[in-house]
C-alpha cells in the first residue's frame, strides 16, 4: 500500500503542466488528464424511469444486454500508463459502476496508481465485501438516491428497496465512521435529481443525509429523455419547485447538512400548495396525506446488524491494507520516466516564461476561460474512443490504438486544435453557451501551478 504514495510527485507535476497549459495558452506543454472516467460497463441491475440508458424496456435490453463492457487488456494498459499521473478516475458513466465485471480486482489492479475512485452510484449492491476494496480506494462517493421516503425512493430508483438500500448506506457511513484515526475517508453525499415527481422529498432528503450521517447532498436539475415524463421538468413547475427549494435550505440549515440545489426561479413567488399532479409524470397521484404516514427514516435500516458488519468490514480493510505487496510494480519504468520528463519540462516552462508569469501574478484577479473537462478529464470509452466529456454533440478525439495512446491523443492535433477553438471566437457548438465553460479568476491556475491547490481543485 506504500506504492501508492509513489506517484504523488508526478501527480503534483503534471497538475502544474495542465495549468501552465490552461494559463499560457500552449498546446505544446504536454500533460495528462487529471481525471480519467472510463466506461467499463453500461450493465445496471434498477430501472430508474428518467434514466437515458435504462429508463425503458427497449433502452435497458440494449444497454443490458447488448453493450459490450470494456476490454479488460485495454483497460487495464490504459490505466497503467495514465492513472499513476492521475488524481481521480471513475468507472462507468453511463450505467452501474458496481457493475463493473471484475470489480474487486480491478480496484486491487488501480489502488497501487494513486488515483482516487470518484464513485457515482445506485448503492443497491454495497456489501462488508465490496466496501473492503471501495473505501481504500475512493475519495468520493456519491450515492444516487431520487428519494427518501418508501414510495418516491422505490419508484424513482425502479428496482431498488427503500429498507434494502438505506441498510447499505448506513453501512458504508458506519463503517467510514469505524475507521482508525489517520485513515484517509472518502467524502460521501446523496446525489439526487429533482424532478417534478419528488420535489416535496427535497426536506426530506436532507433529514435522511443527517439520519444517515451523511453531510452533503448535491441536487441536479432532471433532463427529460422521454416523452411520457415531459411534465417532470422543473421549468414547468417553478413556483413549487422554489416553495420546496426554500424549505430544503432552511432543513439544511437547521440540520447543519451542506446542500446544493439549482438556483431558484427569479422573480416568481414560492407556492407550495401548486402540487404536481397527473400528466405526463412518474408519480401523478401520492395522496395528500401522504408525508403523515411515512415511516421514521430510520426504521429502515437495522443498526445492530449494521453495527457488526461495519466492524467485520473495518477488519476487513486493515487486512488488506497490512499486506506489504508489489502491485503496480509494472508501471514503475514507464512512470519513472515519465516523471523525470515532466520534472524537466515544469522547470523549462516555467524558465521561458518567467516574465509572463510574473506579470500574470500581478493581474491574478483577472478572469481567464476556462474548462475543467478540457484541461483536466478525459472519457474513455469501451473500444477506447476518447472524448473531452459527456456533454451532447461532443467530438471524438482519438481512438486509443488507432490514434496511439491516451497520452497521444491527450496532447495530439485533434484536442489540441479543440481546445484552441474553445479560447477563439469560434468554439465548437458544443462548447457554445455550456454551462462548464466559465471565468476563473487567473489566480486559481497560478495557485496550482506554484503548489498552493490540492489534488481536484481548481
Ligand atoms: C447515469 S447514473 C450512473 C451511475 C449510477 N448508476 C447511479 O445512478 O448513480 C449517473 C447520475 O446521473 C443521474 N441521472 C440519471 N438520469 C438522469 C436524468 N434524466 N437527468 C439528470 N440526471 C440523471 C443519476 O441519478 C446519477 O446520479
Ligand atoms: S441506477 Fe443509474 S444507471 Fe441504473 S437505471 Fe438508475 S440512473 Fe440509470
Ligand atoms: S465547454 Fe462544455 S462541451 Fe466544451 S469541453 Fe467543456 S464541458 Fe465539454
Amino acid at each position: 500500500m506504500a506504492m501508492a504514495g509513489r506517484w504523488d510527485r508526478l501527480k503534483e507535476l503534471n497538475r502544474k503542466l495542465s495549468a501552465l497549459g490552461a494559463l499560457l495558452e500552449d498546446e505544446t506543454i504536454s500533460s495528462m488528464p487529471e481525471w480519467v472516467q472510463f466506461q467499463t460497463t453500461y450493465v445496471c441491475n434498477l430501472e430508474c424511469p428518467h434514466c437515458s440508458t435504462h429508463g425503458t424496456e427497449e433502452r435497458r435490453r440494449e444497454y443490458n444486454y447488448e453493450r459490450k463492457g470494456m476490454d479488460r487488456e485495454l483497460l487495464s494498459d490504459v490505466a497503467a500508463k495514465s492513472l499513476p499521473a492521475a488524481d481521480e478516475v471513475t468507472l462507468s458513466v453511463s450505467g452501474e459502476p458496481l457493475a463493473t465485471p471484475g470489480l474487486e480486482k480491478l480496484l486491487d489492479e488501480f489502488e497501487p496508481y494513486g488515483a482516487k475512485l470518484n464513485l457515482v452510484t445506485n448503492g443497491t449492491t454495497l456489501s462488508p465485501q465490496r466496501l473492503s476494496y471501495l473505501i481504500p480506494i475512493a475519495g468520493h462517493i456519491k450515492v444516487s438516491l431520487d428519494g427518501a421516503t418508501p414510495t418516491v425512493l422505490e419508484t424513482t430508483r425502479k428496482g431498488a428497496r427503500w429498507t434494502s438500500v438505506l441498510q447499505k448506506v448506513r453501512l458504508l457511513m458506519r463503517t467510514i465512521e469505524l475507521l482508525p484515526a489517520g485513515f484517509e475517508r472518502p467524502r460521501v453525499q446523496i446525489s439526487a435529481v429533482a424532478m417534478a415527481s419528488n420535489l416535496r422529498e427535497l426536506p426530506w432528503l436532507i433529514r435522511l443525509a443527517k439520519v444517515l450521517g451523511i453531510k452533503t447532498v448535491g441536487v441536479a436539475p432532471i433532463i427529460v429523455h422521454f416523452d411520457h415524463l415531459a411534465d417532470e421538468v422543473l421549468d414547468k413547475h417553478q413556483a413549487f419547485y422554489n416553495a420546496c427549494r426554500e424549505e430544503a435550505v432552511e432543513v439544511a440549515r437547521v440540520l447543519n447538512v451542506h446542500l446544493f440545489l439549482p438556483p431558484a426561479f427569479s422573480d416568481v413567488q414560492p407556492d407550495p400548495t401548486a402540487v404536481p399532479r397527473g400528466g405526463k409524470l412518474m408519480i401523478p397521484d401520492l395522496p395528500d396525506d401522504y408525508y403523515e404516514t411515512v415511516p421514521p427514516l430510520d426504521s429502515a435500516f437495522d443498526a445492530e446488524e449494521i453495527e457488526e458488519q461495519a466492524r467485520r468490514t473495518v477488519q476487513m480493510i486493515t487486512a488488506r491494507l497490512s499486506k506489504d505487496d508489489s502491485r503496480g510494480a509494472q508501471a514503475i519504468d514507464h512512470a519513472a520516466a515519465v516523471e523525470a520528463l515532466a520534472e524537466a519540462k515544469v522547470e523549462s516552462v516555467l524558465a521561458s516564461n518567467s516574465e509572463r508569469l510574473a506579470r500574470m501574478d500581478e493581474e491574478s484577479g483577472e478572469e481567464v476561460k476556462y474548462c475543467a473537462f478540457l484541461h483536466r478529464r478525459a472519457y474513455v470509452s469501451e473500444t477506447g474512443v476518447v472524448t473531452p466529456c459527456c456533454t451532447l454533440g461532443r467530438p471524438t478525439l482519438g481512438k486509443i490504438g488507432e490514434d496511439g495512446d491516451l497520452a497521444q491523443i491527450w496532447n495530439g492535433g485533434d484536442y489540441t486544435e479543440f481546445r484552441r477553438r474553445f479560447y477563439s471566437d469560434d468554439p465548437v457548438d458544443c462548447c457554445k453557451g455550456c454551462w462548464y465553460a466559465r471565468y476563473i479568476p487567473r489566480r486559481r491556475l497560478l495557485d496550482r501551478v506554484f503548489g498552493v491547490t490540492a489534488a481536484g481543485e481548481v
